[in-house]
């Protein structure tokens, strides 16, 4: 996908991968599931789902999940991600945005002005957010004269 310019296409496509990430939530103790399809600037999509544990603690969100995956493959620069999160089931009945934790690991590697999340119910029903505007004022890199 070329990741220049989000297209409806693009996002479409972005939104259908999540949708796939979904189906492999390991969410058995709170029963909600979500699913994340990451663009990075070289255009490659990486997914993750949300991955529960026993100790409740360790849990993983969706979108870490696919950021780490990223990440720990080599890639450093992202254009966007599309979350697709409800309750167990096919059906997508809310706009799941991503947690703060969350939100905090966007900012780490993610120009907040440019960088696209997408919040979605299906395919054709979605959001569109700059990360600046769902964590204004955020802290990043920057901050300790990094980058
Ligand atoms: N969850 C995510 O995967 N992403 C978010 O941004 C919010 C919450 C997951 C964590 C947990 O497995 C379940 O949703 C309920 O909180």
């Amino acid at each position: 996908m070329d990741s220049s310019h989000l297209s409806q296409k693009g996002i479409r496509e972005l939104i259908g991968r999540a949708i796939e990430a979904r189906r492999k939530s390991y969410s058995p103790y709170s029963h909600y599931q979500v699913g994340a399809a990451l663009l990075a600037a070289d255009g490659q999509i990486i997914t993750g789902c949300n991955i529960e544990n026993a100790a409740y603690g360790p849990s993983n969100c969706a979108e870490r999940t696919a950021f780490f995956k990223a990440v720990s493959e080599g890639m450093r620069e992202f254009t966007a991600i599309a979350i697709v999160g409800s309750p167990e089931g096919e059906t997508l009945t809310q706009y799941a945005y991503p947690c703060g934790v969350c939100r905090q690991v966007m900012m780490e590697f993610c120009d907040a002005e440019s960088f696209r999340i997408i919040v979605a119910k299906s395919e054709e029903d979605y959001c569109v957010m700059t990360l600046a505007e769902l964590l204004p004022e955020g802290f990043g890199p920057e901050n300790l004269g990094e980058v």
